[in-house]
């Protein structure tokens, strides 16, 4: 503490260095609202200050399972295994411990010399990592690709990494009522889930409210492993079923890593999403965590009027055309009417989720378009603060519909 004897105040230690960093962004940016901007600058610099923290945190996890291994190299004849095994047993077999099979940690795997291949410090440094292997059949290898194959988190991962991931990831089964995750539990594994019907319940003034389900698809437990945080909901099985989970390192070594790289690539573009605009910078980052980017060519159908709806869209280049068909128009092209085009940082497909109804329209690739998708259960989490834009933008449709059909419109209606 710096002591200012004039004023007889304390003046905190760094608070001069930051609010000079500070004034200099604001220069630098001449932001219109500089409240949000201020905003947005501190809780960056808070975020960037958890990552380093974080990173700080993996590595203490690594020099620890260094000192241990380090530990069982003396012949010590402690078959710990190392402690790191000792760990990942108690988080994966904590519900039943007949069916744990310990997992084999291979500290010697290394990738197959290929000739020309350059040295790169940063892999011989994840090679030399001990590695968490429960063995599997062939039968069972099979079965937990095709559970993974459409993970968004596994997506962004090289072949090398997801087989190391598969490698990591054992079969638990569940019981009809089984508490898989608690909420304001520590985060022990993620699972994917190869059967089964799950509940999702979060707890909302005191009260547990079930606010989704997951049907013999998707993944869960993420949340707490990425952002160091307590379980955010409580996951209870509603049959009998089978996940696959991943212990909490390899899955930071590996995905969280990867999520950092997806992170840098689209800080620049979701800044320009207005739709985005009314989130926090936190709040944005994990926007950006849950988008999967799709590509579709010239002509493509993206959405079809009538279908149900999954997902939202923001177009991250290219064009893309809306398109409606009504019964009172006279037959145009494919019977549709082109209404509005959406180009970069434009969204849609989010009427469907917001009224609960089928897409209202169709949307149709001009040119080569990628889009950035959040599927319905990433738009309910994540979007909430976005909901007064959107819905505010439904009269905005309507009006464009009575220019367009010379009829009024009512989008909230349910459908015919
Ligand atoms: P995690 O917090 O690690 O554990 C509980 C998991 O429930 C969470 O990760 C998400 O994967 C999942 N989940 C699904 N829906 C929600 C929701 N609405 N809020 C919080 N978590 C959710
Ligand atoms: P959704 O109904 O989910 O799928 C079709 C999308 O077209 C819709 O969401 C909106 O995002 C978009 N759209 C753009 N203009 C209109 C409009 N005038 N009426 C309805 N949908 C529109």
């Amino acid at each position: 503490m710096v002591r200012c004897e004039a004023m007889s105040v304390e003046v905190p230690a760094g608070l001069a260095d930051l609010l000079q960093a500070f004034t200099v962004e604001v220069l630098r940016n001449r932001p219109g609202d500089l409240v949000a901007f201020a905003a947005d600058y501190f809780l960056g610099l808070q975020q960037r200050r958890r990552q380093a923290e974080e990173a700080e945190t993996v590595e203490e996890i690594r020099r620890d399972g260094d000192h241990h291994e380090d530990e069982d190299e003396d012949g010590d004849g402690d078959d710990r295994g190392v402690n790191f095994t000792s760990e990942t047993r108690t988080d994966s077999s904590s519900d039943d411990d007949s069916e744990f099979e310990p997992p084999v940690i291979n500290r010697f795997k290394r990738r197959s010399s290929v000739c020309g291949e350059t040295y790169n410090p940063d892999e011989e440094d994840e090679d030399s990592e001990p590695r968490v292997i429960h063995p599997k059949t062939d039968e069972q290898r099979t079965r937990l690709q095709e559970a993974c194959k459409n993970i968004l988190l596994f997506k962004n991962v090289d072949e090398e990494q997801l087989s190391q991931v598969l490698d990591a990831m054992f079969e638990k089964t569940v019981e009809n009522g089984e508490h898989v995750i608690d909420q304001g539990d520590d985060g022990d594994n993620f699972y994917v889930i190869e059967r089964g019907t799950f509940d999702i319940f979060v707890v909302v003034n005191n009260e547990s409210c079930l606010v989704g389900s997951y049907d013999n698809q998707g993944s869960f437990g993420e949340l707490a492993l990425m952002y160091n945080t307590p379980r955010a909901a409580t996951i209870v099985a509603t049959s009998e079923g089978s996940l696959w989970g991943l212990d909490r390192e390899t899955f930071r070594r590996i995905i969280v890593k990867n999520t950092a790289k997806k992170r840098q690539m689209y800080e620049s573009f979701i800044e320009t999403v207005p739709l985005l605009k009314s989130l926090d910078l936190s709040e944005r980052i994990k926007v950006v965590d849950v988008i999967e980017s799709r590509t579709y060519q010239d002509g493509e159908r993206i959405i079809a009027q009538g279908d149900k709806a999954d997902c939202l869209f923001i177009v991250e280049c290219g064009d893309v055309r809306i398109a409606m068909r009504r019964k009172s128009v006279v037959e145009m092209e494919g019977g549709e009417v082109e209404i509005t085009r959406c180009g970069r940082g434009q969204y849609f497909g989010e009427l469907a989720l917001v009224t609960n109804k089928p897409r209202a329209a169709s949307a149709y690739a001009v040119g080569e378009v990628k889009c950035a998708v959040i599927d319905v259960k990433g738009f309910e989490r994540l979007l909430g603060p976005c909901m007064d834009i959107m819905k505010r933008n439904i009269a905005h449709y309507e009006e464009q519909l009575v220019n367009l059909f010379g009829t009024s419109v009512d989008l909230t209606e349910p459908s015919p």
